[in-house]
């Protein structure tokens, strides 16, 4: 039986006789040889048919082959530096061809075509060349995340998705009827994780979550991944520690096993080599400086036309604002101790400071803006108390939460890396919506 390879592994087969099984992404030639672009899913290689080398009607049936034709190719492998295709420098000779199905005149051709048709079309989309790279490098990330926090004392814990209170403020709960009684979809897994820490010591969840999201940036999605590792007796020196080596990880790892993928995606590499501990840290403070200082300069956001705008103390930054920051860096920038009054209810204020709290953010390069946030949780029963109460949310949901203060507190910590924002940074990619296979949008969740 001749065997069935994959086209990521003709390398290690160069001479023999292989089949492989896939669908045709292109097809040129005339007179006595055809060639084809097949697509098995693992990459794409050039087969040559030859009249002389295959039977009369086998030729003759490779002349019916369109675009997104499903067939089955049997063949020898030649090593053939000039060959194109992903990872190329090897085609097939073709001995035999048998077709699966001639499919029918295919809607997405090699010419431009608007992003809401290839957004309406996206289970075709998903085959071509950029939109399967992205997806491959998605999936090397997600496999390092796991790798790093498995390798580095973190135990996967799963939390909830059906949950019965907000997290990360009310205004982008969806809202669901669990039987009979209001429930939402989780937007963090981070209470839960904060529970389980108690009995683990440090863990992570992993998981879809959920934001009714009002914005149609290119940043936000309504579901979308997102890696909550957590730990006990941790403090936010050491949370960045963590997360510095964690990023460093994932941005590595990729270089190192989507070279082919980055190469499709004509991504220069160059700001990702650079990603290594340590990464620069500075204070809410500072950054709110040096923006208003370069407004005050009326300096540019890089890649924009628009001025960098103020900022008043206190606010939360708007994404040009980060775009600036984040410019100022060769590497991902720590921005820490936000206003107390633009983060989350857990989040432990600064004893000495109030009104700041130690909660931090990582800010991508290029424009790609937070791709992390994260803080020292609230580790005081009164305090917490307080917190909750100053967000005018009902005390006995969170009555646990407050039981993780009574029984054993410690300082701890946690943060959430949000995967389409890494994999949109990692790409190179404009938009959230080409980092996951199935996108859900302000605008639109079909199909
Ligand atoms: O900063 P966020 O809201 O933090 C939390 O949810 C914390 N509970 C995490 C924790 O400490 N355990 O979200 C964390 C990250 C963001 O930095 C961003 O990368 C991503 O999740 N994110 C989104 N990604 C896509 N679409 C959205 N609507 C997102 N909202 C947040
Ligand atoms: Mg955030």
């Amino acid at each position: 039986m001749t065997p069935v390879i994959r086209i990521a592994d003709m390398h290690k087969h160069p001479g023999a006789e292989v089949q492989v099984q896939g669908w045709v992404y292109n097809k040129t030639g005339k007179g006595k040889l055809q060639f084809i672009q097949l697509r098995d899913g693992s990459g794409i290689c050039q087969c040559v048919v030859f009249r002389g080398n295959v039977s009369e009607e086998e030729f003759e049936e490779g002349k019916r082959l369109t675009q997104e034709s499903s067939v089955v190719l049997t063949g020898q492998v030649k090593e053939e530096p000039r060959a194109p295709g992903i990872p190329g420098g090897y085609e097939l000779e073709v001995h035999s061809l048998a077709i699966a199905q001639v499919a029918e005149e295919y809607p997405i051709t090699p010419k431009e075509h608007g992003i809401e048709f290839l957004m309406a079309n996206r289970h075709l989309w998903l085959r071509s060349s950029r939109q399967w790279a992205a997806l491959r490098v998605r999936a090397v990330i997600v496999h390092a995340i796991r790798e790093w926090l498995d390798a580095n004392g973190f135990l996967n814990v799963d939390t909830p998705i059906i949950t019965p209170a907000a997290a990360e403020g009310t205004s982008t709960l969806f809202k669901i009827d669990y039987h009979g009684e209001d429930a939402f979809l989780a937007q963090t897994g981070q209470l839960y994780n904060e529970a389980n820490i108690f009995a683990f010591g440090r863990v992570y969840c992993f998981g879809p979550t959920f934001r009714a999201e009002k914005s149609k940036t290119r940043r936000h999605l309504q579901e979308f991944w997102m890696v909550e590792p957590e730990a006990a007796f941790c403090d936010l020196q050491q949370l960045m520690e963590i997360e510095e080596q964690f990023v460093s990880h994932i941005v590595q790892t990729c270089l190192r096993d989507c070279a082919a993928e980055l190469k499709v995606l004509e991504r220069d590499t160059s700001h990702l080599e650079k990603v290594l501990p340590p990464f620069p840290r500075i204070h809410y403070d500072e950054a709110v400086q040096r923006i208003n200082d370069a407004a005050a300069r009326g300096e540019l956001v890089p890649g924009y036309d628009d001025p960098v705008p103020a900022i008043e103390w206190g606010d939360d930054f708007g994404s040009p604002h980060e775009t600036y920051l984040a410019a100022q860096f060769e590497k991902p920038v720590f921005v820490h101790h936000y206003p107390t009054q633009v983060k989350a209810f857990y989040m432990e204020p600064d004893p000495n400071r109030p009104e700041v709290c130690r909660s931090v953010d990582l800010l991508a390069p290029e424009g790609y803006g937070e791709i992390i946030g994260g803080s020292e949780r609230m580790s005081d029963p009164e305090k917490l108390i307080a917190a909750i109460a100053h967000h005018k949310l009902p005390q006995e949901v969170y009555e646990w939460y407050l039981d993780l203060r009574r029984y054993g507190s410690v300082v701890h910590s946690g943060f959430g890396l949000g995967v389409e924002r890494t994999v949109a940074w990692v790409c190179g990619l404009d938009h959230v919506r080409e980092t996951i296979a199935f996108a859900r949008t302000l605008t639109n969740m079909r199909p």
